[in-house]
C-alpha cells in the first residue's frame, strides 16, 4: 500500500492510495500555487507511466485503424492477452484494421490470437462482412486462408456477400463465391438474396453479371412474396432488367 498525503497550510488537501509497494508518506507544506503547480507535475506523471506500462484499450483501437505500428506493438506485447478486446462500440480491434484495410495489422493480428470470427458486440458485423463492403481483397484473402466463417449473418441476417453486394465490389463478391465459400442465396431479413440487394442498391451491372452467373436462384421471393424482376420494375432499375435473364 502506497499513500501519499498531501498538505498546505490549513491541513490535508489530498490522500492518495495506491494498491502495492511500500508505505510512502509525503508530507507537503506549501502555498496554493505551488501546490497546484504540483498537483499538475503529479497528474502528467501519472498520465505517462500509464502510457508506458499500461496502454489502453482505446489507443490500441486507434494504432489498428490509423496503422501505428509503435503504439500497436507496444499493446501487442504489454497486454497480449486483451488481443480481442471490444472498444464502447463493441468493436474488435481486428474489424477496426479490416475497415482501414491495413493488412500487415491484419496478419500480426492473426498471428498474436486474434478471432477471424469475432463479431460486433451490439451488430454481428464480422471482420471479413467489414473487409467485404471495402473490397479490401487481400484481407479477404487472408481471412480465407485463416478459416474465417462467410456463412455468420449479421443482426439483420447479412452475410459478408450481401455487404460485398451493399458496397458493389465486384472482387470482393467474386471471392466470396469462389469454391462455393459462400452461399449465393442466403437471405436477409428482408427475405432478400445478395442479387436482390444489388438490383435495390443499384450496384454496378457486373456485380449483378457475376451473381446471375454464380447461379443465383431467380426463383426466389421476399418477404413480401416479390421476385428478382419486380423487384427491378419497383425500384426501376431498368438497366438491372436487362441484364436479368428472362
Ligand atoms: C471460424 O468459423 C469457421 C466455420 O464455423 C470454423 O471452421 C473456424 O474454426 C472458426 N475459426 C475460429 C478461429 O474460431
Amino acid at each position: 500500500m502506497m499513500a501519499t498525503v498531501f498538505w498546505d497550510e490549513k491541513g490535508v488537501l489530498l490522500v492518495n492510495f495506491m494498491e502495492r509497494g511500500t508505505i510512502i508518506i509525503i508530507v507537503v507544506i506549501i502555498t496554493a500555487d505551488v501546490y497546484y503547480e504540483m498537483l499538475n507535475k503529479l497528474r502528467h506523471a501519472i498520465q505517462n507511466r500509464r502510457r508506458d506500462h499500461n496502454p489502453s484499450i482505446t489507443a490500441f483501437h486507434h494504432s489498428a485503424y490509423q496503422n501505428l505500428p509503435l503504439l500497436f506493438r507496444e499493446f501487442l506485447i504489454t497486454r497480449p492477452k486483451d488481443i480481442n478486446v471490444y472498444n464502447e462500440f463493441g468493436e474488435s480491434v481486428l474489424s477496426k484494421a479490416c475497415t482501414a484495410g491495413h493488412n500487415d495489422i491484419v496478419l500480426t493480428l492473426i498471428q498474436h490470437g486474434a478471432d477471424v470470427n469475432s463479431s460486433n458486440m451490439f451488430t454481428k458485423i464480422t471482420p471479413l462482412m467489414t473487409a467485404a463492403y471495402y473490397g479490401h481483397c487481400d484481407i479477404i484473402r487472408i481471412l480465407a486462408h485463416n478459416d474465417a466463417d462467410a456463412a455468420m449473418k449479421d443482426i439483420n441476417s447479412k452475410t459478408a456477400l450481401h455487404y460485398a453486394v451493399d458496397g458493389s465490389q465486384n472482387n470482393a463478391v467474386k471471392m466470396l463465391l469462389a469454391e462455393k465459400w459462400s452461399d449465393v442465396n442466403s437471405v436477409d431479413s428482408k427475405g432478400w438474396t445478395p442479387l436482390m440487394r444489388a438490383v435495390l442498391m443499384f450496384t454496378h451491372l457486373e456485380v449483378i453479371k457475376t451473381l446471375v452467373d454464380c447461379d443465383s436462384d431467380l426463383s426466389i421471393k421476399d418477404k413480401n412474396g416479390q421476385d428478382v424482376w419486380q423487384l427491378a420494375h419497383l425500384s426501376n432499375n431498368w438497366k438491372a432488367l436487362k441484364i436479368l435473364p428472362d
